[in-house]
């Protein structure tokens, strides 16, 4: 749907509900839970269950992002999943994991088995296709590469893409929007402009908590959100632009000024998210913490209770707030306007004196191994590929110049 449509569609609801149909508000699932054990079809029954019955929630929460077909430690067995998302009447955001391959056959085998033995009872809850998740943030960023799992080129995702249409041409998934998950950095980069090219909308991943080389304090999160929605929207050349996964930290250590606490995380649910749920596909990060690599927490209800940690409903309906602008060097940018000094990747910078895994760049001091922290993107193929990416200020700080300089051409 067009930003347009959308805003339409919550023009003619305020005061009520927040929309939902046609747009969706979810929560995203991994197919491990937070010790890294394979979760069964139980646990993914009791999962969905919850995150719609959800005390004070906002809306509908009944759709699931996953991000593989295949069921944790199998080759190729369909993600059990499939059968809990039919029995709880969940809508699904299909993943297929794309990182450290040269073919998606195992994940599309998982798939159109699932097609074959369950029908329409399961190929009707399915509202998109991701082919990838953050592959091109982790291959293409530079201070990245090497430090936060394996990713995958823009051609390759194409090519990705293209065998997924062609296999799924022949059955009634035929008509299903494809898409794929990225950061904001990684879509505004030129270099990945053919997989734009090659899907049916966009979907992105934004956290201002992990943005740490801008003003990221809790107040200025829904600036910079607005921020990386606005520079996605402008390169997206008019395609929808989904929210796969947005959230702030309640516990871990902090990114720059994000800190991470339930109250901070409370204020980013009330301040943010009530302010896209219902304007745009939303998959909230998240409901139940899905990566043990990481000490950063987000989950609204890891232990499932419908009692969420904080409020979740939206009292005051706002909008976001107007987007921090981006600019070619950081004098002028996100700046670090609450000290006004040059911080590990403030004023002045051009990033490359914020070496990766020096002290400054997220990830190194917070995690032993050197590489934590981006939520979600840690996730077991079933295959036991797995992999963690990191956001490192110097690949943002150098995102935010290149996204610029491509502006100004
Ligand atoms: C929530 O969404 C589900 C799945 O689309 C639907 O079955 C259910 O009726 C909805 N509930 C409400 C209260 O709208
Ligand atoms: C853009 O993507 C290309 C190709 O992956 C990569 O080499 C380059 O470093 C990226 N630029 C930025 C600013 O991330
Ligand atoms: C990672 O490091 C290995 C060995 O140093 C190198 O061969 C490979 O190209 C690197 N990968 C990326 C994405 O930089
Ligand atoms: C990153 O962490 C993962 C698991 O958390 C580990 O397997 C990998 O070797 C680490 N990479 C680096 C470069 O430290
Ligand atoms: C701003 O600078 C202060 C002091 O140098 C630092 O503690 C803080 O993390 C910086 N904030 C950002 C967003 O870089
Ligand atoms: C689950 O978590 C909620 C919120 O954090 C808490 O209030 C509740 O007591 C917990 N329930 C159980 C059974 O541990
Ligand atoms: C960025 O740099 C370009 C070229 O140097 C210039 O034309 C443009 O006005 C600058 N934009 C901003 C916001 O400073
Ligand atoms: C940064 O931007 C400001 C304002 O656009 C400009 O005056 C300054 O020369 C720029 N600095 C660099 C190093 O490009
Ligand atoms: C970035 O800034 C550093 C220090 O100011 C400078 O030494 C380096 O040449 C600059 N690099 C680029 C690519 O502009």
């Amino acid at each position: 749907m067009r930003f347009a449509t959308a805003l339409a569609v919550v023009a003619a609801t305020i005061g009520s509900a927040i929309a939902q149909d046609p747009l969706v508000l979810g929560f995203n699932s991994g197919a491990t839970d937070d010790t890294g054990a394979a979760k069964t079809q139980k646990d993914f029954e009791k999962e969905f269950k919850t995150a719609k019955n959800l005390e004070g929630a906002p809306g509908n929460f009944s759709a699931i992002r996953l991000y593989s077909n295949i069921q944790a430690n199998t080759a190729d067995s369909p993600i059990e999943a499939f059968p809990a998302a039919i029995a709880t009447n969940t809508k699904l955001l299909l993943g297929i994991w794309a990182s450290g391959t040269d073919n998606i056959d195992n994940e599309l085998k998982a798939l159109n088995a699932a097609v074959k033995e369950y029908g329409t009872k399961f190929t009707d809850l399915i509202i998109g296709i991701s082919v990838g998740s953050e592959d091109l943030y982790r291959v293409s960023e530079p201070g990245i590469r090497n430090k936060s799992g394996v990713g995958n080129s823009a051609e390759t995702i194409v090519k990705f893409i293209k065998t997924t249409r062609e296999r799924l041409a022949s059955t009634t998934l035929k008509n299903v929007p494809i898409t794929h998950v990225d950061t904001w950095t990684a879509w505004v980069n030129t270099s990945n402009k053919a997989v734009i090219d090659n899907i049916d909308f966009l979907a992105v991943n934004a956290f201002p908590f992990y943005e740490a080389e801008r003003d990221n304090q809790i107040s200025n999160a829904g600036s910079l959100l607005n921020s990386a929605l606005s520079a996605i929207d402008g390169v997206a050349g008019g395609k929808d632009v989904w929210i796969t996964e947005t959230g702030w930290a309640y516990s871990g250590p902090s990114f720059g000024a994000g800190s991470a606490s339930v109250e901070n995380a409370a204020t980013y649910w009330k301040d943010v998210g009530c302010a896209i749920f219902g304007k745009r596909n939303v998959f909230w990060y998240t409901l139940r913490d899905a990566n043990p690599a990481n000490k950063v927490k987000f989950a609204v209800s890891d232990n499932l209770s419908t009692k969420p940690r904080f409020d979740l409903s939206c009292k005051v309906k706002k909008d976001l707030p107007a987007p921090t602008p981006l600019s070619n060097n950081s004098t002028t940018s996100s700046g670090n306007t609450t000290t006004g000094t040059g911080s590990s990747s403030g004023s002045g910078g051009n990033g490359t004196y914020n070496t990766p895994g020096s002290s400054s760049t997220p990830g190194s001091s917070s995690n032993p191994k050197g590489n934590s922290s981006r939520p979600g993107v840690e996730q077991s193929n079933g295959a036991g590929i797995t992999s963690v990416s990191v956001v490192n200020s110097m690949a943002l700080a150098l995102s935010v110049v290149f996204a610029v300089a491509t502006w100004a051409l």
